[in-house]
């Protein structure tokens, strides 16, 4: 087959993904897509891209697996706990300026590690400030594409596995003792999760006060990253913090609206109104 037959039969399947799913793969970098789709097309043992897009409409549930293995949904709580303790003097600034209400997006959040690591956070301000009372007024929209991941976030049952980086005295505080742990109710309250397409589809309730997105705009062309920056910065309040990635970086129009603060944690901050 010639490289062009290859490109032909690539962009056909990735359309029939888009009609069946909805997923723009489009928006998603080709590399990344072809070894996602290679793993799965191995797993089933076909060689081309024509045979696999037949097999998916003889096998629907396919799609589900094909869909798993395209949004890569690896996690932790305090991924980088470094970077969650730069955070913390932003979060103490945030709460006392809110009075607890907070509003918060996680961002492509897999399985909720990312956003009841935000919920943790929060709650230690609070408690730190002796102000426990006001959690219940904070929220924290977790968002993902993915149903299963979905599902994850709303059973919120989490393996020993999940807590390698946090703080041994956080999980005693915000978990239950017993594995898989859960998160404790009054967090459990504060976080919504809905389901949401980053590509596609406007923030669910802007303004926010933190947009959280980390290790998702990777996966993603320049084009949609730099639409995606914008869009954080269209949804952040003034003043608002944008926390990314370790090794994503900001670029584009975004860039005039959003300072740079901590560049080894990749977190920015929405000029305030007026300045
Ligand atoms: C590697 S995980 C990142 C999880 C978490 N933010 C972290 O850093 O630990 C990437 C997540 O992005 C989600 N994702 C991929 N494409 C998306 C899209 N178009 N809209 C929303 N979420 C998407 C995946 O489903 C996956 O859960």
């Amino acid at each position: 087959m010639t490289s062009e037959q290859d490109d032909r039969a690539f962009r056909a399947l990735t359309q029939k993904i888009t009609r069946a799913r909805g997923l723009v793969c489009d928006s998603y970098k080709d590399r990344c897509l072809r070894r996602r789709i290679a793993v799965r097309m191995r797993a089933r043992g076909v060689h081309t891209f024509d045979e696999y897009g037949r097999l998916l409409e003889q096998d629907v549930r396919e799609y589900d697996l094909l869909l798993d293995a395209l949004t890569i949904n690896v996690t932790k709580f305090f991924r980088n706990v470094e970077t969650w303790r730069a955070l913390e003097p932003r979060l103490t600034a945030l709460w006392t300026a809110r009075h607890g209400e907070v509003r918060v997006w996680s961002a492509g959040c897999a399985s909720g590690e990312e956003p009841y690591t935000v919920a943790v956070a929060l709650a230690e301000t609070a408690r730190r400030l002796g102000q426990e009372t006001l959690l219940s007024r904070a929220r924290v929209d977790a968002t993902d594409i993915d149903r299963t991941s979905l599902e994850r976030t709303r059973a919120a049952q989490y393996p020993e596995a999940a807590f390698t980086e946090m703080p041994r005295e956080l999980v005693r505080r915000y978990f239950s003792a017993e594995v898989p742990r859960r998160p404790l109710p009054e967090l459990q309250r504060i976080v919504r999760v809905l389901k949401h397409d980053l590509t596609s589809e406007p923030p669910p309730a802007p303004p926010y006060d933190l947009v959280v997105c980390r290790n998702v705009v990777i996966y993603f062309d320049r084009r949609m990253q730099e639409r995606l920056f914008s869009l954080f910065a269209d949804a952040l309040a003034p003043g608002g913090v944008l926390l990314l990635g370790k090794v994503e970086t900001l670029f584009g129009a975004a860039r005039a609206r959003l300072v740079l603060e901590e560049p080894r944690e990749r977190i920015y901050r929405r000029a305030e109104a007026g300045a």
